[in-house]
């Protein structure tokens, strides 16, 4: 299966780095082909321009070109620290620019934009990794964990992908190497639940 694997974190050093990397090498130990962006790394331009807002519009060729590799991804992996209870910026400018109308959902006809949209990915799962330094009952009762609600409500769930799975690894600024150790084991844990080798998504 082909499976996407979205990072943004600038830091190559960084915690959510290897969990891209445990994600990606247990997806190419079980026979996926990945697509892998590391958007600073990449220098993605995260500004969605004017131009580009309508259905149909003319896109750069770095665009087009992940517009066609989300739609045709079986999977998606996105990694990415909790920044203000959001992805960081320039996850959000992927988001604005390559989950479009189009590509990712659509109106029916007859809806010009304030109905329900009809999801177009063809993902049947989505698997959202989060780091954080907050602790997961303070994130829910006093946050109202907002990544959940964005990855799970306003952004998969209306593009059509049915499987939502994420994993929030926290306390991070006081986790020690063997918290750490055994978080990428459950990175690789999760890959083999839900991308296995038997060329199934859950
Ligand atoms: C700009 C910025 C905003 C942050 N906002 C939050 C936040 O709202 N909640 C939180 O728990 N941690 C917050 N953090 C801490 C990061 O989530 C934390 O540093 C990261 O998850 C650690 O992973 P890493 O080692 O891969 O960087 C923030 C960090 C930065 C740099």
């Amino acid at each position: 299966m082909q499976i996407s694997v979205i990072l943004a974190h600038p830091d190559p050093a960084s915690f959510n780095h290897a969990i891209a990397q445990a994600a990606i090498d247990a997806l190419k130990a079980n026979g996926h082909t990945v697509f892998f962006h590391d958007l600073y790394q990449e220098k993605f331009n995260p500004l969605l321009s004017g131009k580009e807002i309508a259905k149909g519009a003319t896109l750069p060729v770095a665009i087009k070109n992940h517009c066609k590799e989300i739609a045709a991804a079986d999977g998606i992996v996105i990694v990415h620290p909790n920044w203000w209870g959001q992805p960081p910026a320039i996850l959000k400018g992927w988001v604005d620019r390559v989950i479009r109308p189009g590509v990712a959902y659509e109106f029916r006809e007859g809806d010009n934009g304030e109905g329900v949209p009809k999801g177009l990915l063809k993902a049947r799962a989505a698997l959202v990794f989060n780091t954080s330094n907050t602790a997961t009952q303070r994130e829910k009762y006093f946050f109202g964990d907002p990544l959940g609600t964005i990855w799970k409500n306003c952004i998969f769930g209306l593009c059509g992908v049915a499987g939502f799975h994420r994993r929030m690894f926290n306390v991070i600024v006081t986790s020690s190497d063997i918290e750490r150790k055994n978080w990428l084991h459950t990175v690789r844990q999760d890959i083999d639940i839900l991308f296995s080798k038997d060329d199934t998504v859950r």
